[in-house]
């Protein structure tokens, strides 16, 4: 059945290669998903080489866990690493339909990443964002075709998470759209159609309870009272759990961009702010024991 709001799917481009911008956590996941589903080379790109070395690493990695599990013959395994590989320069892109960007979340930067990929890439490869909460028709407003941006949300992690957020801006076409229909299908996401709203859906549910219980950190409830306040409700994770699998910074991003457009709705927890200023990546140590200077920070201290 079609996804409601998609478009015909007969509109679909075929996408042969895939680009990925950035080789953080979320894009690395993101090349191993399309490379195991849609069976076609994937370019990661990144800034310097140890960055690229550590997504392509990550890759090699997780099919190695994949392969372990008996998911994967050693072919599969085999051709999956041969698949993904790392690129310095976007020029790798030339010959790709569909080009996705997992970078910073800051629309200049952003912006800036899309007119470098414009500028190598054919006029029918489709630009896809994995932002949390920026504006598609923002993002696009300096490109020569910005019919073909569309939104592409994941969710962490990405091999597992089965939802995919597809963003239509203003000027996304029929096109573009049904293609990033067909790609969410072959990756077997469920995918939804959301419009360009702060946040889209999940980010702003998901915001509203996470607000709810840092703020009540904020106003001298202790961490670890409020981290297992919500056990009741049988979630997969505590909320600071879930803060540091999406990470600080992006929390505080999407917190910030609600408050901005809803400001009697959401706020800024200025404890968050300390925390992402302190470069902490969350309120436990890779161990799982909670990081004193993290709590320290939400106790006010
Ligand atoms: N990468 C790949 N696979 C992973 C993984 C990762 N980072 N983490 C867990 N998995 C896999 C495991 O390998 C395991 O697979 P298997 O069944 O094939 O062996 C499976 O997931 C279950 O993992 P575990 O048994 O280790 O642990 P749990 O059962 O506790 O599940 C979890 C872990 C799936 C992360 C679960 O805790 C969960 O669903 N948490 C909630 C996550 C969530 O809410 N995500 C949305 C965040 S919002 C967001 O991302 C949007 C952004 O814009 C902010």
């Amino acid at each position: 059945k079609r996804p409601a709001g998609a478009p015909d799917r007969s509109l679909a481009r075929k996408v042969t290669k895939v680009g990925v911008v950035g080789a953080g956590l979320m894009a690395s996941q993101m090349a191993l998903l399309f490379a195991r589903r849609l069976e076609v080379p994937v370019v990661l790109t990144d800034l310097d080489q140890a960055r690229l070395d550590k997504g392509v690493g990550y890759v090699h990695a997780e099919v190695g866990k994949l392969l372990g599990k008996g998911r994967i013959s050693s072919d599969q395994a085999n051709r999956l690493k041969a698949l993904v590989t790392g690129s310095l320069t976007k020029d790798a892109f030339a010959d790709a339909d569909f080009v996705i960007e997992a970078v910073f979340e800051d629309l200049a930067v952003k912006k800036q990443v899309f007119a470098e990929v414009e500028a190598v890439v054919s006029a029918e490869c489709v630009l896809a964002t994995n932002t949390s909460s920026l504006s598609l028709t923002a993002m696009g407003a300096d490109l020569e075709h910005p019919e073909r941006l569309v939104g592409f949300h994941f969710f962490n992690p990405v091999a597992v998470m089965p939802l995919l957020e597809i963003i239509r801006g203003a000027a996304t076409d029929d096109a573009t759209l049904a293609t990033a229909f067909a790609v969410g299908k072959s990756l077997k996401k469920s995918s939804v159609l959301v419009k360009d709203a702060p946040a889209f859906v999940v980010n702003r549910l998901l915001t509203c309870f996470m607000g709810e219980v840092v703020s009540a950190v904020d106003e001298g409830t202790p961490l670890e009272v409020a981290e297992h306040a919500l056990d009741g409700l049988g979630l997969p994770m505590t909320p600071f759990a879930l803060l540091q699998l999406v990470g600080p910074a992006v929390g505080l991003h999407v917190a910030e961009t609600l408050h901005e457009a809803f400001p009697d709705r959401f706020g800024v927890s200025e404890n968050m702010a300390k925390l992402v200023a302190a470069g902490k990546p969350g309120v436990y140590r890779p161990d799982f024991t909670l990081d004193p200077e993290a709590v320290a920070i939400f106790s006010g201290g």
